[in-house]
């Protein structure tokens, strides 16, 4: 797909057409005074109590976006930072912070907590009378990125920049760029979306300047992008790049304005860039709020026509649903992920071409989803060693030829076999049967279950919510 739009050729009356979208969207994503006064008021609670139990030489921040003031309406879950002196030991502060922050719980209150895993264990506070949480933080206190100890650290200093560099404004034009993200279903770091984090998203409109000239900018991204946020300036060649790095191991840079050393946009994955790309394009071809939000659907419509689609492709949908533990999404997501390529594998070394794969986790099941032509394989070509590989290349030869089934491709052996199996059915339920196909550790083979089109309702909303993410571009 090729833009219309070229930069130069945007009209002032398309601009302004922006002008009226956003002016409709801010107050619906701008928090409303009446929450930002319950978040300060909240957040300032907190950190008094925190105040009470901290040692003196414990320094406590509030950081974030609703530190920042780039919060999107109703999503404004604090960040509380105990910054704590560069002399501590890691895990030492790590066990001080848990048991601080424990102590500020206020079950009375109707307060809970669940500990969470990043950087360092962390004390998610809940408050459900209130219907905020707030993450309370270990990491040392710096004054540069050069003496940091963990990853954490940066975050007082993303502060500071953001603080200093972004007006107004641009803050409204970060809680665009988030919204607009995430009805894309790219914003967030995190191993499942593989998208833009807030910080990222601030850097970004600090460089662009607005929202509208972001967006302008990546309906026509060139790869690779790579962004040196103080100089203000893209880096175009790898002598202007920082030295000592290989920055251009990544198509996407943005170098942390406050460490040189990291991408910012590590984990923005090529797939969460190029659907970046196309709603850039589609908001710039046809402005609208609409378009804003992306491409939205009910949940029944979008059930039927996804159905009607698979009838008259005469797709078959083979699903695994699996019941889980509930643990991190973060370690979840990556073990459903390393599953589905292993089923993928086997079904395409078996003549079984998935036309798309999807994948989906909620608290307590995950699902695995492939999407396939109606067939069956009665024969599969097995490709053997080279010739040149004397040893392997006479056993191949010997175990397999039995007259006419074999030829070489280039240098390397092949054979024409008699499939294993005739449909993906059975190769799906012989993998379960099979000891040797391991499963990652935190699911359990006994979990799993096996569907074919019919898919119980508790599984069916998983795999089609995926598949309408996954084709919602
Ligand atoms: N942070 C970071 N690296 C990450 C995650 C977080 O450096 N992978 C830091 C950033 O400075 C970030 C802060 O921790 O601003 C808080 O993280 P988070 O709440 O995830 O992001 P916010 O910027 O607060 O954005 P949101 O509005 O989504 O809460
Ligand atoms: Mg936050």
């Amino acid at each position: 797909m090729v833009s219309k739009i070229s930069k130069k050729g945007y009209g002032s009356e398309k601009e302004s057409k922006f002008k009226n979208i956003f002016n409709k969207i801010l107050p619906e994503i701008r928090p409303t005074a009446e929450e930002i006064e319950e978040l300060n008021a909240y957040s300032n609670d907190l950190m008094g109590r925190l105040k009470k139990v901290v040692p003196k030489d414990v320094e406590i921040i509030l950081a974030g976006s609703v530190a920042r003031g780039t919060q999107i309406r109703g999503n404004s879950d604090i960040d509380i930072f105990l910054l704590f002196p560069k002399t501590t030991e890691e895990r030492l502060m790590e066990k001080k912070a848990l048991v601080l922050a424990r102590k500020i719980v206020k079950k009375g209150y109707g307060e809970t907590f669940v500990i969470n895993y990043a950087e360092h264990p962390y004390l998610k506070l809940i408050s459900k009378k209130l219907d905020i949480s707030a993450d309370i933080v270990p990491a040392f206190k710096i004054e540069d990125s050069a003496d940091m100890g963990t990853a954490v650290d940066r975050t007082q200093l993303h502060n500071i920049f953001v603080k200093n560099h972004l007006n107004e404004k641009q803050k409204d034009d970060v809680r665009l760029l988030k919204y607009f993200l995430r009805a894309n279903g790219i914003y967030g770091a995190e191993s499942r979306i593989e998208g833009f984090s807030g910080y990222l998203c601030e850097l970004l409109i600090c460089h662009y300047g607005s929202f509208l000239e972001f967006i302008k900018s990546f309906a026509d991204l060139e790869l690779p992008l790579v962004l040196d946020i103080i100089k203000g300036k893209q880096i175009r060649s790898a002598d202007e790049a920082p030295k000592d790095i290989d920055f251009f191991k990544s198509e996407f840079i943005v170098i942390d304005p406050t460490d040189k050393w990291r991408n910012v946009a590590a984990s923005v994955s090529r797939e969460s860039i190029s659907r970046l790309v196309i709603a850039s394009r589609r908001l710039l071809d046809k402005p609208s709020v609409n378009n804003f939000y992306g491409i939205k659907y009910s949940d029944e419509n979008s059930r039927s026509s996804l159905s009607r689609m698979l009838q008259k492709y005469e797709i078959d949908v083979y699903a695994i649903g699996i019941e889980v533990q509930a643990i991190s999404e973060d370690t979840l997501w990556p073990q459903v992920k390393r599953l589905r390529g292993k089923f993928s594998d086997s079904l395409k070394r078996n003549g079984f071409e998935p036309l798309l794969e999807l994948q989906n986790l909620t608290k307590d099941r995950a699902a695995i989803a492939f999407l396939m032509n109606k067939k069956e394989v009665h024969a599969n070509v097995i490709e053997g060693p080279s010739v040149f590989m004397k040893k392997g290349s006479y056993a191949f030869y010997k175990k397999h030829s039995k007259g006419q089934n074999m030829f070489l491709n280039g240098d390397k052996l092949c054979s024409i076999e008699k499939s294993k199996y005739e449909n993906a059915d059975a190769l799906i339920k012989s993998a379960f049967k099979d000891p040797s196909f391991s499963f990652p550790p935190d699911i359990r083979k006994r979990n799993c279950r096996i569907f074919i089109n019919r898919i119980p309702e508790e599984y069916a909303k998983l795999v089609y919510s995926a598949l309408l993410q996954k084709t919602g571009i």
